[in-house]
């Protein structure tokens, strides 16, 4: 869709009060539409991720790539319907993440194992591999019509106190996640940016060849 065609999509879902928005990238070259379809919501509908669905979100980042097969992930998962280990998440949130996270319907924190199991020595990648699995659990969430919502801001101490994280395992990442809601539920704050464009870098600022600076031609306009 064209950046204006985009802008007034959004705008009709705005006026409309469009439940369940969505929010396809606009893409300079074709993708999948896992990839187009993926993004990062402020609201969500109060609808409970059923708990067959949970599983099979964990079990594709369960198959996601990693260093030596190590699968260096962990998560802590909180549904709502389980209010003391909900509430115990959110308190973990940064106090701007937890006033719209506190909509969605299941909150986790993915937690990385330092070391390789098989020698002791830092595994260098394990947070690149639970960032793998984590997009890979997004995947899963996007083809089941779930929106994920990854968070860098929460208290790594506070998280580690509150579920008991040991030692040689640390925190990534907090993430939302539920079925589209309604921007009209969020703070105007919030609602500007739910429905503010999307935008990136084009691939020819990162992508290149020979040397560092050197556009790839097939990624050059
Ligand atoms: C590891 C990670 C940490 C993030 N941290 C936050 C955060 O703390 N709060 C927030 O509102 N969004 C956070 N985001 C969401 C990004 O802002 C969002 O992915 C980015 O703006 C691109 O938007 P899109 O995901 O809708 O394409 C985070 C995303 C990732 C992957």
């Amino acid at each position: 869709m064209h950046r204006l065609g985009c802008l007034n999509h959004l705008r009709r879902a705005h006026e409309k009060g469009i439940k369940g928005m969505q929010k396809a990238a606009v893409t300079d070259y074709p993708v999948h539409e896992l990839i187009r379809n993926r993004w990062s919501p402020r609201a969500f509908s109060n609808k409970s991720v059923e708990p067959a669905v949970l599983a099979s979100l964990f079990e594709a980042a369960r198959w996601a790539a990693s260093s030596y097969n190590e699968q260096p992930w962990s998560y802590l998962v909180a549904t709502k319907d389980d209010a003391e280990n909900y509430k115990k998440m959110l308190g973990v949130l940064v106090e701007f993440n937890a006033k719209w996270a506190k909509n969605a319907p299941v909150l986790a924190i993915s937690v990385a194992h330092r070391n390789f199991s098989h020698n002791g020595t830092p595994n260098p990648v394990a947070v690149h591999d639970v960032g793998a699995a984590n997009a890979q659990l997004t995947a899963e969430a996007t083809s089941r019509g779930l929106l994920v919502h990854q968070m860098a801001g929460f208290s790594h101490d506070r998280a580690r106190k509150a579920f008991g994280i040991p030692e040689g395992w640390d925190p990534v990442s907090a993430i939302a996640i539920g079925y589209p809601g309604d921007p009209q539920s969020l703070p105007e704050d919030f609602r500007n940016s739910e429905l503010a464009p999307r935008t990136r870098k084009p691939i020819q600022e990162f992508v290149m060849t020979g040397s560092w600076g050197h556009t790839a031609p097939f990624a050059s306009k």
